[in-house]
């Protein structure tokens, strides 16, 4: 199996306008994170017109589409990106589809643009995105304690991050 990452363009739209405003998506994700077509639409003008400081992310599995993020340059100088909205579309989860688009994710950002750290959070209640994200390298860094409101509930965002370094002790042989 095969996950490759591409940017996302205008055409993915509609694709990406019923992966995160699915009901196995939208309560896992950022309440402000872009989900309507115009909003999406703003965010991959951005992507292509700014490609070295953010990017709308599209993976695909045999030529389809099966999963989208995006990540954002959040400090030049120190290299660090934050990721965001990361979505495997729930036909194909539980299959490691997310394994590998997070791996080719963590090289992509780590090796390939060179940042020295990505980091990410991800709420308290989200079990399944904490378990898959320790599966795939992040590292737990910490608790923002009852940060965010969901549906009338204080809910905690849980830190992660990670750095070239824990990729290259994982990819190293032995
Ligand atoms: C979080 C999310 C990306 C995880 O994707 P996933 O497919 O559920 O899990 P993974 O990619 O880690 O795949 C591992 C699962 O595949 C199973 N699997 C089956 N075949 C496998 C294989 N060949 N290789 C690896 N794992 C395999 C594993 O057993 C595991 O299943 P389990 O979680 O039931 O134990 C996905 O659930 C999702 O998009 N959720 C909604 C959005 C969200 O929460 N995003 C995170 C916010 S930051």
């Amino acid at each position: 199996m095969t996950v490759t990452l591409r940017r996302a363009t205008a055409a993915d739209v509609p694709y990406l306008v019923r992966l995160l405003q699915g009901p196995d998506v939208a309560p896992f994700l950022a309440a402000v994170r872009p989900s309507t077509a115009e909003a999406l639409n703003a965010e991959i003008e951005r992507s292509e017109r700014d490609p070295e400081a953010y990017g709308v992310l599209v993976s695909e599995l045999a030529g389809e589409a099966v999963g989208t993020v995006t990540w954002e340059r959040v400090n030049s100088r120190s290299r660090i990106a934050s990721i965001g909205g990361f979505a495997v579309d729930p036909r194909v989860r539980g299959r490691g589809v997310g394994i590998e688009m997070a791996l080719a994710l963590h090289r992509h950002l780590l090796r390939e643009r060179g940042f020295h750290r990505i980091q990410m959070e991800i709420y308290g209640f989200n079990e399944r995105a904490i378990a898959h994200a320790e599966r795939v390298g992040w590292i737990r860094e910490g608790v923002r304690r009852k940060a965010y409101l969901r549906d009338g509930t204080w809910v905690d965002g849980v830190l992660f991050g990670l750095v070239q370094e824990d990729l290259d002790e994982a990819e190293s042989p032995g």
